[in-house]
């Protein structure tokens, strides 16, 4: 599928309920949350970006294009080595389990910037990853031949069943974004927004928060000053860890009077 490549925004500055039956009567609204770094930060995973950020010690062009994998393979497969191993020893957040939480109450979507999976590990249930997954490998001949890694690692000379070399699934700037659609279409169908731990640099991913109707609220959960070229997005200036259960609690008691 042809669609718009992944990028660094070159602009600085763009740089069951328990009552579960009564709300599937009444048709749950429908909660998007779009997730970067920030959310799984308090999990103890790198972000990209902040000064500490995994930018700061490679550089993209060694470690994260399809230039990279094709100058050298071996560095390319360590560096999500290392990304594996510290997302398998990472365990979920207050934030992952407060989103997780929303789906008693409302018919959520996650989509996700993150290769980690500590959103289905704290429980949800529907969660796009845009930028790929660091726990399984893709086939360099069938894209769509994607597979549970069954080791830590990945090395040169595993193959996928059609005996091509096993690459990490992850999308590298300079490829194109599959999912891309899908997560815009599901924005578009949103009725509130929450976007958390983004520094939305990167495109096309930043771009999908264009896509929520006018009607629908739009927060943002980000300690940090995020350029957001969207009026009326309410900015909760906290970590993710606690400004999101803060406003889980706060959307569950608004439909729920608890
Ligand atoms: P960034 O590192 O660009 O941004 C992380 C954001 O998280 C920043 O806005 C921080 O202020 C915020 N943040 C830091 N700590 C936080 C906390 N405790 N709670 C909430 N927010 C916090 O990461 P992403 O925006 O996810 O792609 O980066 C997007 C893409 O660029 C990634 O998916 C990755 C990267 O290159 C690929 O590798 C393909």
């Amino acid at each position: 599928m042809k669609g718009p490549k992944i990028m660094e925004s070159r602009s600085p500055a763009s740089r069951s309920t328990k009552g579960s039956i009564t709300l599937v009567e009444m048709g749950r609204s429908r909660v998007v949350v779009f997730t970067g770094a920030g959310v799984s930060a308090e999990s103890g995973l790198r972000t990209f970006r902040d000064s500490d950020g995994l930018w700061e010690e490679y550089r993209i062009e060694e470690v994260a294009t399809p230039e990279a994998w094709s100058h050298d393979p071996v560095k390319v497969l360590r560096f999500y080595d290392m990304r594996r191993e510290q997302v398998l020893a990472a365990e979920p957040n207050a934030a992952h389990q407060a989103i997780a939480r929303l789906q008693e109450y409302f018919d959520v979507q996650v989509i996700t910037q993150n290769i980690d999976d500590l959103h289905e590990r704290a429980g949800s249930a529907r969660v796009m990853h845009l930028h790929g997954e660091i726990l399984k490998a893709r086939s360099t001949v069938d894209p769509t031949l994607v597979m549970p890694m069954n080791g830590p690692s990945l090395r040169l000379g595993d193959r996928c069943p059609l005996g091509s070399q096993l690459r990490p699934h992850i999308v590298w700037f300079g490829e194109e974004v599959p999912l891309l659609p899908m997560a815009a279409a599901m924005i578009a169908q949103a009725d509130r927004l929450i976007v958390v731990g983004t520094s939305l640099a990167v495109y096309p991913a930043a771009g999908l928060i264009h896509y929520a109707p006018d009607h629908a609220p739009v927060h943002l959960i980000d300690p940090n000053d995020v350029p957001i070229a969207r009026r009326g997005v309410q900015h909760i200036k906290e970590k993710a860890s606690t400004g999101m259960p803060a406003l889980a609690s706060s959307m569950i008691e608004g439909i729920s009077g608890r």
